[in-house]
């Protein structure tokens, strides 16, 4: 076999540590070694220590188990409560005003963190820079992380503002952001070299997600290189073990933290720090919230909550697991598809349940395994990647509510690069334009445009506003050539 190696010092005829081929024998994962002797001594060097940093027996344990409970019939699976649900229809103004001050009241005392997952690999975008960093082609050019740093800015703004008309200063409201090794340290530099677009330094941790080796069908580590066990990130639900191992739930408990919003890098209209939501989470004082949408259609691509057998708990099941006459069935009460609540991972815990769900997902081995082609030693090989996902937090819950929100409010997620057919950064982009130009109408102003308005908007600086509020002061009987960036 052709390959570069790390030098060309001359391997010795030494055999691999005995010890180590022992313990990887016990769960036969020796293949490891099998190009040991082609190896130079740094490259064996490398991989001893690649192999010594596993813990071999947790690995082994995850890929038995995961492995196993492949094809066991899971629970059957029932909708979920309409009493645990909030609809956009059902809520009234008040409530709304009413959750919002509850929310913003605990904003103001610090009792809210924000949780950005930005972990993973973004492999369906094709970019080697963390998703967060992406430009979506806004006409202020500002990436999704800086579209997020400023809506948490806004709210912080606007609490400092419910509170004695803003001459006290609220605590600012701290951002625990998951890496993943492929992204850790562009991101870091990134913020950094962006001065945390204008957030406190000291009010942004960074922490990052743990990996796990690749397998075959076989459960067989697979190898990137000769001397280098193949490695991805262990999915999203990853979170509640980094947390626990990077001491950032005392972390929290330290800074008065009780509430924690937690969502995904993905989403251009992401709402983060909703005081709304928040406020409606300790009205109904559960431990576990997600803000969900309604399928746009049977067929549709999304994971939708369920319980798990008869009054169990709440759960998310796959498109590809939920049965075509189950997907299509109508609640002929609602007349809403029975499973309808898609998941769009934006969640809400108390920091009391991450303690909780860190311990107890730890001890949970089944992994969900993801079939992918994986880049190793021979080429691109089918094997899998073994993750958990955040929402396997949810049958831990002692307690749940789901929030429903409109997609084109709050969901514009960005999976794929432009070309595709669907969640690009182009219709992520397009999603915000209009949503922002019906903000700017509702308030009174003017757009004129030179391309069809369908296909441009305009965009509000979320440090004018957070949710198209205070927009009239800027817009009422001004006009506003599309498209553009609405700014103080
Ligand atoms: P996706 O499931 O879309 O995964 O992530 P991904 O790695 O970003 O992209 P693909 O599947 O390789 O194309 C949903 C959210 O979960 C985070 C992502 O950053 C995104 O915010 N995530 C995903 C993690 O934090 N860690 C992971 O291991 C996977």
């Amino acid at each position: 076999m052709m390959r570069e190696a790390v030098s060309d010092s001359n391997p010795t005829s030494s055999p691999p540590p005995q010890a180590l081929l022992e313990r990887l024998k016990d769960y036969g994962q020796e293949d490891v070694f099998a190009l040991w002797d082609e190896l130079s001594s740094e490259e064996r060097d490398i991989l001893v220590k690649d192999i010594e940093s596993l813990d071999l027996s947790r690995i082994d344990r995850i890929i038995r188990c995961s492995f196993n409970s492949q094809g066991v019939p899971a629970a059957a699976i029932e909708p979920v409560p309409e009493s645990i649900v909030s609809t956009v229809e059902e809520r009234t103004m008040e409530d709304r005003e009413r959750w919002w001050k509850m929310g913003m009241k605990a904003v103001s005392e610090g009792k809210l963190a924000v949780l950005l997952l930005s972990g993973g690999q973004g492999t369906r975008l094709g970019s080697s820079d963390p998703k967060g960093c992406l430009n979506i082609g806004l006409p202020s050019g500002k990436s999704l992380f800086q579209l997020q740093a400023e809506r948490i800015l806004c709210v912080q703004r606007l609490a400092s503002q419910s509170i004695n008309e803003g001459s006290k200063t609220v605590l600012p409201i701290h951002w625990y952001i998951m890496t993943s090794p492929f992204t850790d340290e562009v991101t870091r530099k990134y913020f950094e070299s962006h001065k945390y677009f204008g957030l406190e330094a000291d009010q942004v941790t960074f922490f990052q997600q743990g990996t796990i080796p690749c397998v075959s069908r076989e459960g067989r580590f697979i190898m990137e290189t000769p001397y280098r066990v193949a490695k991805s990130p262990d999915g999203n639900g990853g979170v509640y073990s980094a947390l626990k191992f990077s001491r950032l739930l005392e972390d929290m408990a330290t800074r008065g933290i009780k509430y924690i919003d937690c969502y995904g890098v993905d989403n251009a209209l992401v709402r983060v720090a909703d005081p709304t939501f928040l406020g409606y989470f300790i009205d109904k004082g559960v431990s576990a919230a997600a803000k969900v949408v309604r399928k746009a259609y049977p067929q549709e691509k999304v994971g939708v909550f369920v319980r798990r057998g008869k009054g169990g708990p709440l759960s998310v099941v796959e498109y590809s697991e939920l049965d075509p006459s189950l997907s299509s069935a109508i609640n002929q009460q609602t007349g809403r598809l029975r499973f309808c609540w898609s998941n769009v991972c934006l969640h809400m815990f108390t920091l009391d349940f991450l303690n909780q769900v860190a311990n107890g997902l730890e001890k949970d081995s089944i992994y969900h395994l993801a079939e992918k082609k994986i880049p190793s030693a021979h080429g691109h090989t089918s094997g899998y990647k073994l993750e958990q996902f955040i929402f396997d937090a949810f049958p831990y819950a002692p307690s749940t509510a789901l929030f429903e929100v409109l997609r084109e409010e709050e969901f514009a997620p960005v999976k794929n690069a432009n070309g595709s057919n669907f969640d690009t950064p182009d219709s992520a982009r397009l999603l915000l334009l209009r949503l922002h130009a019906r903000w700017v109408v509702a308030a009174g102003g003017f757009l004129t445009h030179s391309v069809p308005l369908y296909a441009t908007g305009v965009e509000v600086s979320p440090l004018c506003s957070y949710a198209g509020e205070n927009l009239e002061s800027i817009c009422r009987g001004r006009t506003f050539h599309a498209p553009c960036e609405i700014s103080f």
